[in-house]
């Protein structure tokens, strides 16, 4: 009788090598591996794809993502200024339900009963594949792995994987766990579990140390239409080259380093360490023409709405009812946010210096205290007078409450 056959999540690292061994020895299951390209670090794409081979997959596929997630995910995320706890734009986040996508996509494809990955049973991550999975085809069956097997140690791990002939990187691997797309980089573990502990120098790979930053300051000017980032000074460019471009300036200038304990979703909190210069560069662009093209309660809504988008996808709620309805009203607010906003970067610190719009909803005539002004100062006493009238009679009611 022919295997069944598993579609894995494949990374080319040890864990996920194992992996695919282990699921041929221990489930008895046929690999395919799919390696999806959301814009990591380039490693060696023929090579991974020939290291799944190698550990006895039975195909190997490695798909460039990195478009579709710019434009169905990034996107979004940009629409939302998403930014879990108000710090972390949700870099791992937002890669997983495009890998889960196409894991369900190849399973249904290739008649595999089952997806795996190599997530470990304590974060964030297996749970994304997971319900993910489950909210695409509910009846797929699940396999995890790394949080089955008994090899704890990163020595029995080796052990096991030089004893089953799985190559094993000769070079000492990075003593952090690192996730990276291009949204930015994920730094986990080591001496980073000590929360007191400053991040070494020897995490940072996209940004520079601010202190060893120009000392004179970078400004561009990125232009959005809709919403979506068109241009940098004036060149037209995709979302994808703008955001490649980003992350090397505001890198250069030491922005985007962000060291926070965060509130995982499986009740660990945890020490984080990110680099995402690119991303935040531009959600500090996009709510800064946010601010001048949106109507104030519009504005100040869709600010709380953003934090319920940025935890549904934190939360593994990617293809949940409620994300997408948010993201319909995120959508419905982006029409008018086109224009040019001009960041200044500098040591560090990245901010919005200066903003214009077609849609500008700034009045310079109501706003000058100069010549022009145009505001209507009788107007305001009449409104002043019925406005406070709640409070003005609940401060007559409060004086009249007995003392004793
Ligand atoms: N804490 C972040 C999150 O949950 C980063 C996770 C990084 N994942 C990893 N496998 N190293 O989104």
């Amino acid at each position: 009788m022919a295997r069944e056959k598993v579609v894995l999540a494949y990374s080319g690292g040890l864990d996920t090598s194992v992996c695919i061994k282990w699921l041929i020895e221990e489930k008895h299951l046929d690999v395919i591996a799919l390696v999806g390209d959301v814009g990591q670090k380039r490693q060696n794409l023929d090579f991974i794809r020939q290291k799944a081979l190698d550990s006895g997959a039975i195909e190997s596929l490695i798909i460039d993502m990195r478009e579709e997630f710019a434009r169905d995910y990034l996107t979004k995320a940009l629409f939302a200024n998403a930014l879990y706890e108000g710090k972390y734009p949700l870099v791992s986040a937002l890669s997983r339900p495009i890998i889960v996508k196409h894991l369900v996509r190849l399973a249904a494809e290739h008649k595999a009963a089952y997806i795996a990955h190599g997530c470990t049973g304590k974060g964030n991550d297996q749970v994304r594949f997971e319900v993910g999975v489950r909210s695409l085809d509910p009846d797929i069956k699940l396999i995890a792995p790394v949080r089955e097997w008994d090899l704890t140690t990163r020595d029995s791990e080796i052990e096991w994987a030089q004893a089953h002939g799985i190559p094993v990187p000769v070079t000492k691997g990075s003593p952090y766990s690192i996730d990276d797309n291009i949204w930015g980089r994920t730094m986990e573990c080591g001496i980073l579990e000590d929360p007191w502990v400053e991040p070494p120098a020897d995490v940072f790979e996209l940004t520079i140390d601010p202190a060893k930053t120009p000392d004179v300051a970078t400004y561009l000017t990125v232009s959005f239409k809709a919403g979506v980032p068109v241009a940098i000074d004036n060149q037209q460019m995709e979302f994808l080259d703008i955001l490649t471009e980003l992350n090397a300036v505001a890198g250069a200038n030491g922005c985007g380093r962000i060291d926070m304990i965060e509130n995982r979703l499986v009740g660990v909190k945890s020490r984080e360490v990110y680099e995402c210069p690119g991303a935040l560069a531009l959600i500090c662009a996009h709510q800064g023409l946010e601010e001048l093209v949106l109507e104030r309660d519009l504005l100040r809504y869709k600010r709380t709405v953003e934090q319920d988008w940025a935890n549904c996808v934190y939360d593994a709620y990617w293809f949940s009812p409620l994300k997408q309805a948010l993201d319909a009203f995120i959508a419905s607010t982006q029409p008018v946010v086109s224009g040019d906003v001009r960041l200044k970067l500098f040591k560090g610190h990245c901010s919005v210096v200066g903003r214009r719009s077609d849609y500008s909803l700034y009045d310079f005539k109501l706003a000058t205290y100069g010549e022009q002004d145009g505001f209507d100062r009788d107007a305001a006493a009449g409104f002043i007078e019925i406005y406070g009238l709640y409070t003005e009679a609940w401060a007559r009611q409060q004086s009249r409450l007995d003392p004793s």
